[in-house]
């Protein structure tokens, strides 16, 4: 099964100079409890604005350079190299960014783990794709109130 993890601003923002808008530890901790020993798929530019691996998780990047290595990293050039395992698997592998990868694999994606933070970044540069919501089913999992921030935790299942 193929999943998609991301927190968006209120225009589906994700991100601006290459890393994150925003940092909301609670939010933080349901990434790692969601995606712990799980598989993680990402483009280059978001693996490169991690600075590293990110601990107990297999991680996928895809790129088109050929030459791109990284230890500890599975190197793939297409959607279909993580369709091809993950579609039809019971195993959830996790799409973790940034917009051009969530982009490529909406299509696949049985569920969405989207943090909707209730805020806005006018400069924001990479966005989260739109997608039809009367597609999916809707439950909220938990709300954070955070710096003055609020933001709600929601699971959108294809239905
Ligand atoms: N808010 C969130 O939840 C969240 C989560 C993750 C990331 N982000 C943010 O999103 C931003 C990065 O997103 P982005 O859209 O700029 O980049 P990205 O999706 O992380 O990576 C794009 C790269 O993926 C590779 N790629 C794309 N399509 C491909 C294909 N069909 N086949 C093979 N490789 C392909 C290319 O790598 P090559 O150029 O090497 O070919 C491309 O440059 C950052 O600001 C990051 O902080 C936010």
């Amino acid at each position: 099964m193929i999943s998609m993890i991301a927190a968006v601003g209120k225009n589906r923002e994700l991100g601006k100079n290459n890393d994150l808008i925003w940092s909301l530890s609670e939010d933080k901790k349901f990434f790692r409890s969601t995606t712990l020993s799980h598989t993680v798929v990402m483009g280059r530019k978001t693996f490169e604005s991690l600075g590293g691996l990110l601990p107990k998780r297999r991680h996928v990047v895809l790129t088109s350079n050929k030459s791109f290595h990284a230890d500890g990293v599975d190197v793939v050039h297409g959607v279909s190299d993580v369709t091809d395992e993950f579609a039809a698997s019971e195993e959830e592998c996790f799409i973790i960014g940034g917009g051009e990868i969530y982009t490529l694999f909406l299509p696949y994606a049985e569920r969405i783990y989207l943090t909707e933070i209730d805020d806005v970044c006018p400069d924001a540069e990479v966005f989260f794709p739109e997608f039809d919501k009367s597609r999916y089913s809707k439950k909220l999992i938990s709300e954070i109130e955070e710096n003055g921030i609020h933001a709600e935790i929601k699971l959108y299942t294809r239905i």
